[in-house]
């Protein structure tokens, strides 16, 4: 089976992984542990292939958390030359013999030494991006730390949104606009309509609830933590007020993004569904 990638890769970062041999591949555990290994690898102009032995670590990983970061770069002893293709994407184990086969003709080719042979007993995956970032110091600065900028807050979305597909955070990290706010600022005020969504950058928020005259703190927010997703779910007023307690830099996106995004997938999205189970309870335990 060959899945089609929606990623248009610049002819500039092809050719720069095209001519490259070795990547560094970092997978991670279901529990997070993670792990780096270096191998080599072959492209088809749109997806990367690895192969390691099944017992690998990088294999186990793979086989349980399809998300995995690349990165192909070269070693220079001078910061302000090193470039570099660092990405992000999904593995899988071909298991198809067409597949297999397609994979062998690909790395046959990039290694005419492989035509003795690879140890038997081999595994192929194919990793399909759905992020590129491509590194060159060696270009007007500006377009690094660019890149890094637009990094934070993708880091951030898959953070928030982790049990969706990896395509799909893409989509929602590019939704998301950053704003700054001062100590004491509401961002969110019980009983008013809700019109976004919001993940907490830097900084702390308190949540607070009132009912009959008395107000209760229900929690602080810090970086990576996110609010204002109930009322939105709900279709209901906001259920409390959200106040920033230290200047506070926040990602936020529209309510019909957060929606329209979002909501068909939240019922496999076990995560956000814990979260609000919870602070419902916490709302209800006054
Ligand atoms: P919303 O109702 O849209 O606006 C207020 C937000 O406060 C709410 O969404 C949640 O994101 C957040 N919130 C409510 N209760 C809690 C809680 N117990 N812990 C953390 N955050 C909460």
């Amino acid at each position: 089976m060959t899945e089609a990638t929606q990623v248009e890769i610049p002819e500039h970062v092809l050719r720069y992984i095209h001519e490259h041999e070795i990547l560094t591949l970092a997978t991670a555990s279901p529990t997070g542990v993670p792990r780096a290994a270096t191998l080599t690898y072959a492209d088809d102009g749109v997806n990367l292939y690895v192969w390691t032995r099944p017992e690998t670590a990088t294999a186990r990983h793979v086989e349980q958390n399809r998300l995995v970061s690349f990165t192909i770069d070269e070693y220079s002893p001078d910061w302000r030359k090193i470039k570099g293709v660092q990405g992000t994407g999904e593995a899988q184990v071909l298991l198809g013999p067409a597949d297999i086969e397609r994979a062998l003709e690909l790395f046959r080719a990039k290694f005419p030494a492989l035509e003795a042979g690879l140890p038997s007993n081999t595994s192929f995956f194919r990793i399909a991006p759905s992020e590129l970032v491509f590194i060159d110091n060696s270009e007007a600065g500006g377009a690094s730390d660019q890149s890094l900028a637009q990094e934070f807050p993708r880091e951030l979305a898959y953070s928030v949104f982790r049990d969706l597909p990896a395509r799909e955070v893409e989509t929602i990290a590019s939704k998301l606009q950053q704003r700054k706010v001062a100590a004491g600022t509401v961002i969110v005020r019980q009983g008013a309509p809700a019109d976004k969504f919001f993940i907490v950058v830097d900084g702390e928020v308190e949540v607070t609830h009132e009912e009959d005259g008395k107000r209760r703190t229900l929690a602080r927010l810090g970086p990576g933590q996110f609010f204002g997703e109930m009322a939105i779910l709900r279709d209901s007023p906001r259920m409390a007020t959200v106040e920033a307690v230290a200047e506070t830099t926040l990602l936020e996106m529209e309510r019909e993004a957060f929606r329209g995004l979002v909501a068909q997938s939240l019922g496999t999205t076990e995560h956000f569904d814990e979260v609000v189970r919870e602070r419902l309870s916490g709302i209800a335990g006054a």
